[in-house]
């Protein structure tokens, strides 16, 4: 009913596109080998909301960032994917509102947004398709 397919078979590495699940942008990166591994090397006590890179991918896919592109702080769409190259100071998402800057994991790291941005429920369907719902 609510669910939404995503072809991801053209995200090239270091990509993010912007598309939409019930009517809320959402964010698709194929993230590359050196920001997984920016990811891994946090500490999770740096990290206000402390999640790993693993608890925000799937299994054997943590390429595969996929979250809401709504910021957590008062819900503008943050630069980074598809409109706007600013990936802000942590090399993730940067959302210009007032200055909250994600990392590669989409983890808050500056700014005022007290959370990550949102893992939506999805599952892969196949190597090269998502539903997201
Ligand atoms: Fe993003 Fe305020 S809405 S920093």
């Amino acid at each position: 009913l609510s669910s939404t397919e995503i072809d991801i078979s053209s995200i090239q590495p270091g990509q993010a596109i912007k598309t939409s699940w019930r009517k809320q942008p959402i964010f698709v990166r194929n993230l590359v080998a050196k920001e997984i591994a920016e990811a891994k090397a946090v500490p999770l006590s740096d990290l206000r909301d402390p999640q790993t890179l693993d608890e925000r991918t799937k299994p054997g896919k943590e390429n595969w960032l996929i979250t809401l592109g709504v910021c957590t702080h008062l819900g503008c769409v943050p630069l980074g994917a598809g409109e706007g190259e600013n990936r802000g100071p942590f090399g993730g998402y940067f959302c210009p509102c007032h200055g909250s800057a994600y990392d590669t994991a989409a983890r808050i790291r500056q700014g005022p947004a007290p959370r990550n941005l949102e893992v939506p429920p999805y599952e892969f369907t196949s190597d090269t398709v998502v539903t997201i719902g």
